[in-house]
């Protein structure tokens, strides 16, 4: 009855949490499989920002459900974003559930499955469903514990939980609750321990990892919590590379700017949600800033970094946005030369403000705007890759390929580089010299002089 197998959804920050759970399983005696098929207890953690997300997971659950006929004591379990968002609906559009766990109760789910699996071996009845969605002060500060994968080489990190946004479009205010922070101690804590079992990159983690101890931390010599925690994770002996996910433009000050130019291991590749670029669409997602102000944002990061990367989060067919309003968007997009990009459709959000707005866009026109910006996108990271050849970038090797028998790798601007290499090799920081491009990989060979090898 203990294998558990633990299916994620939606974003890194769904990853990080699937980690606490199954590392806190495991040190409660639990193994944790690789495959559902294999187990005797599946977890979904699941993702409420689009509807496809939820769509997935519940049809995940209504799948599993059919095992219970042929094992009743089979355990199927929800938790996380789509568990906070319906609630105990949940249980009555998916009565075979056994378990609804929000996103502040991870790490109740040992007791949780320990008093199911209890009563299931039992004679008694079988224990109806567990709802357990509560709010929990300082439940960020359990999301700290790695599996300690052998070769793993990059981590991340959950720097807070939570979002004070009100995003017009957006469910995770009401997902993940207001934003609470970390210490910095117990942060650099956790990425000292990590770098101690060989993780060479981490990535900090975060709703809006600008507005990092806003409330809870002073500002100390001009520099914000953020960028005092960036700065105490330079100093961490191992970390080689330091990333972070997301900013907010609203919070992006100088002395982020200035970090880029102090700080060796932060690596120049941005992931700053644009959302739209047109002013009158980003007023009516109620997202506090303008185009303008977005722009000087980049512009004073490619000032001080000239080979800064950008990635962005972007909307298309927000309610309201019309043709003229998209091409304002696209032209933008097109200005920013974004290197990389996820594209969205806008998908209704029950009890978000733009779930009633009038003007909702057609999907086929949602489809074709987004073709429109995957285009641009194709273009501007293609370019950006070529303009690599014949250059040598170094990479972190983090191990073999999916396919092939060649290795994967980043480059410190997360550009996927594919090339030969060995097992030693892993975890090491090394010179690539770039022979091929395409749009989403670089390809060449390493340069292996003075490298243990
Ligand atoms: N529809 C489409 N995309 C959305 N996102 C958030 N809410 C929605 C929605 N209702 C996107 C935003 C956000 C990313 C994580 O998901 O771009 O930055």
């Amino acid at each position: 009855m203990n294998r558990v197998y633990i299916k994620t959804y939606g974003c890194q920050m769904n990853e990080r949490d699937s980690e606490q759970v199954a590392s806190d399983l495991r040190h409660r005696g639990y193994s944790i499989v690789d495959t559902e098929h294999d187990a005797d207890v599946v977890l979904l953690n699941t993702c409420s920002v689009r509807d496809q997300a939820e769509q997935k997971a519940i049809g995940k659950a209504g799948y599993l459900k059919k095992r219970k006929r042929e094992n009743p004591n089979f355990v199927i379990g929800v938790m996380g974003c789509m568990a906070q968002n319906h609630g105990s609906t949940l249980v009555d559009r998916l009565p075979d559930l056994d378990l609804v766990v929000g996103t502040q109760k991870f790490h109740r789910v040992p007791d949780h499955l320990d008093n199911l699996i209890q009563s299931l071996n039992g004679q008694g009845p079988r224990p109806s469903s567990i709802i357990d969605l509560d709010a929990e002060e300082g439940s960020q500060n359990t999301i700290r514990d790695h599996l300690g994968k052998k070769g793993q080489v990059s981590a991340f990190v959950s720097i807070m939980q939570g979002c004070n946004m009100n995003c017009a479009f957006c469910i995770v205010p009401k997902t993940r609750g207001r934003e609470r922070a970390r210490p910095i101690e117990e942060i650099v804590d956790e990425v000292t321990r990590v770098a101690e079992s060989g993780v060479k990159e981490v990535t900090l983690l975060g709703q809006i990892v600008t507005s990092y101890g806003r409330r809870e931390f002073p500002v100390v010599g001009g520099k914000s919590p953020f960028v005092q925690l960036l700065e105490k994770i330079q100093d961490v002996k191992g970390i080689e590379r330091i990333r972070f996910t997301s900013p907010h433009p609203r919070g992006f000050k100088q002395d982020l700017v200035e970090a880029y130019r102090d700080l060796s291991k932060l690596c120049e590749y941005i992931h700053l949600p644009l959302q739209s670029g047109c002013d009158k669409t980003l007023r009516a997602m109620n997202r506090p800033y303008t185009k303008d102000r977005y722009r000087e944002i980049v512009d004073s990061l490619r000032e001080m970094v000239p080979s800064m990367y950008f990635s962005t989060d972007i909307i298309v067919g927000f309610p309201g946005e019309t043709e003229a309003d998209f091409n304002e968007t696209a032209a933008f997009f097109d200005e920013i030369r974004y290197d990389m990009a996820y594209i969205f459709k806008y998908s209704i959000r029950t009890g978000t403000p733009a779930e009633t707005m009038p003007d909702q866009i057609p999907q086929e026109e949602k489809e074709r705007r987004n073709q429109v910006l995957l285009d641009l996108l194709h273009k501007h990271s293609l370019a950006r890759n070529e303009g690599l050849l014949g250059t040598t970038e170094q990479v972190l090797v983090e191990g073999p390929a999916k396919k092939g028998d060649k290795y994967v790798g980043h480059t410190r601007g997360w550009r996927n580089a594919i090339f030969d290499a060995n097992p030693r090799l892993v975890g090491q920081l090394v010179d690539l010299k770039i022979d091929r491009a395409t749009a989403s990989t670089v390809y060449g060979d390493l340069v292996l002089a003075g490298v243990d090898a």
